[in-house]
């Protein structure tokens, strides 16, 4: 049995799932790499920090240069997560002719070029399988099994502590902070929850997908984002009174010829699959030109599911036999120049909640405005019963209609004397064109 080293510089959440795994799943690994692979060494922070899992002692080190330095480690993972010293550590190893295996999605989405760059220009292979929904095997689902396929589009549940939290507000009438606070307690939401629920990690995930479907650099930036904070339980009570959910859905399609790219709360059909996605759970919906519809359902993140990603990257290179630079392949990610729309430039359905005070023609005046900007209402509820300072809820369902026509008519409808507030502006999305 030939013998390969590799190395963790992480041996945190994933860093754990990916040790756990090689030594549980050693035998099978071996069989189906046909290499015995040797955790040679472990960076970590601390050395002294209390461990979920027992590692000899001699292969943790503190100093990188333990890895860089040691020719006969061939395959470098990273698991440690941010952007520095991350991107500096793959960089020198990759100039070392080491190959790569990340989850780094912050990383790959802000400054993955050069990564790519220095792999391409050094022969080595950079895996990142486990940077995008944890354990679904979607980056190659993408870049290999699919690429027979013009990707026509996605829309992908690719952030589990946000799908947590509107599964809580959706199923358990919870509200906002209590189905986020609930997350926390779970180990799903950070301390410090921003990356998730406004919409970042998502943001990074769509970024790297519609990358690799579209063939294209896609800059992190022209990445529509939106987060899930304005939602509120009544949200979804009027969603469903529609038969529709809310999910934060990150959409990409193309649109007169340009590429739509979205992460967004979003009304959908409660019949759609992707409207039965619950818990910290993720899923894909794509859409192929051969294949037609597909989706992929797992978890997310989590120490295994994110490690059974990373080992079959490391497994993926053990195959592919290229223990030795001089490694090449078509960059699936930059076949060709692709212009991204600007969210101004979008049309949706709209789901728009206003509170007014209950007087007569008030409707009246709101349609109006709405009409002055071509915007077609499909429905109107007018909710019975004022508050107490004789206010009601208008909620309006709109047609197919431009992002630029809804903001303009809603800044005129925000100057209406009646109009106390634009509680919220949800898009609607119903899979039909
Ligand atoms: N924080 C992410 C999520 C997991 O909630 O899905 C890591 O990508």
């Amino acid at each position: 049995m030939k013998k390969v080293k590799i190395a963790l510089m992480g041996l945190g959440n994933v860093g754990t799932g990916v040790w756990m795994i090689l030594d549980s799943n050693k035998k099978e690994i071996m069989k189906r790499s046909g290499y015995d692979v040797e955790v040679a060494k472990i960076l970590v922070r601390n050395k002294d920090k209390k461990r979920d899992v027992e590692v000899p002692e001699e292969i943790i080190t503190t100093d990188f240069n333990d890895i860089l330095e040691d020719d006969s480690i061939k395959i470098v993972i990273e698991v440690m997560g941010g952007i520095e010293p991350a991107k500096e550590y793959m960089l020198k190893c990759m100039d070392r002719n080491k190959h790569i295996v990340t989850a780094n999605k912050m990383l790959i989405a802000t400054e993955g070029d050069e990564l790519f760059e220095k792999a391409h220009d050094k022969g080595v292979v950079f895996n990142y399988e486990a940077s995008v929904a944890g354990g679904i095997p979607i980056i190659k689902g993408i870049e290999e099994s699919l690429t027979a396929n013009k990707i026509e589009e996605f829309y992908g549940i690719v952030n589990g502590t946000t799908n947590y939290i509107l599964s809580k507000m959706q199923l358990e009438r919870l509200n906002f902070d209590v189905a986020l606070k609930q997350a926390q307690d779970m180990g799903y939401a950070e301390a410090d929850p921003t990356s998730d629920i406004e919409g970042f990690d998502a943001q990074y995930k769509l970024a790297i997908l519609s990358s690799l479907a579209f063939g294209t650099k896609v800059d992190v930036n022209n990445v529509y984002r939106e987060g899930i904070t304005k939602i509120e339980s009544i949200d979804m009570k009027y969603a469903k009174k529609f038969d529709m959910v809310i999910k934060l859905l990150a959409i990409a399609k193309e649109s007169n010829g340009k590429l739509e790219l979205k992460v967004q709360p979003t009304m959908i059909p409660k019949e759609h699959p992707l409207a039965n996605v619950y818990d910290s759970f993720n899923a894909i919906f794509i859409k192929g030109n051969a294949v037609g519809d597909l989706m992929f359902y797992g978890r997310g993140a989590g120490s295994l599911p994110t490690g059974s990603a990373v080992v079959g990257d490391i497994v993926a290179i053990l195959r592919s036999n290229v223990d030795v630079a001089n490694y090449s392949h078509i960059a699936q990610n930059d076949l060709w120049h692709r212009e991204i729309q600007n969210i101004s430039e979008s049309h949706s359905k709209f789901y728009i909640r206003i509170t007014v005070i209950d007087q007569p023609g008030v409707l009246g005046e709101i349609t109006t405005i709405l009409g002055k900007y071509n915007v077609s209402l499909r429905s109107v509820i007018q909710k019975g019963e004022e508050n107490s300072k004789g206010q009601v809820t208008i909620v309006l369902f709109t047609h197919k209609t431009s992002e630029a026509d809804v903001s303009s008519a809603i800044e005129e409808l925000m100057n209406l004397k009646p109009v106390i507030t634009i509680d919220n502006v949800i898009r609607i999305e119903d899979f039909k064109n």
